[in-house]
């Protein structure tokens, strides 16, 4: 799949973003190993701390699904270029330490990261491997 197609499944998905405390919408789209897409968005709550990031809404989809390593995840927020918290950087460490990370701001406007550059030494599942050895 195109960059720009997986952008615009982020976009439509922001639409369906339930934001009624902060008004702010996000949509976000991951590309599986398999080349099979999810999407999500971010939906608030009035308690407020169980919100869920578009990032995780896809994420979680996708894993509930079978599925395991990302190949790519696009980011699309309300105002220039939104970048994923650090709760969602974190679970993309589990399931996409080589993802490509696409914050877009349009189909043709996009920049991409790797996870090392957002999330620099990070911790993760080998970490745990390497207890006692
Ligand atoms: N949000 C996301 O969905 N993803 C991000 O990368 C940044 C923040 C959401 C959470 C909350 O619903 C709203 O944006 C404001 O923080």
């Amino acid at each position: 799949m195109k960059i720009n197609e997986l952008i615009k499944k982020a976009l439509d998905a922001k639409q369906n973003a339930y934001v009624p405390y902060s008004n702010f919408h996000v949509g976000a789209a991951v590309l599986m190993e398999d080349d099979s897409v999810y999407t999500g968005c971010n939906i608030e709550s009035a308690s407020y701390s169980p919100t869920n990031c578009a990032e995780r809404t896809a994420i979680f989809k996708a894993i509930s699904e079978g599925k395991r390593n990302i190949k790519a995840i696009v980011i699309v927020g309300d105002s220039g270029f939104t970048y994923p918290c650090g709760v969602c950087r974190q679970v993309i460490r589990e399931f996409g330490k080589e993802a490509k990370i696409i914050i877009a701001k349009s189909e043709d406007e996009y920049l991409e990261y790797t996870l090392d550059e957002l999330l620099p030494h990070s911790f993760g599942p080998e970490d745990l491997e390497k207890k006692n050895k």
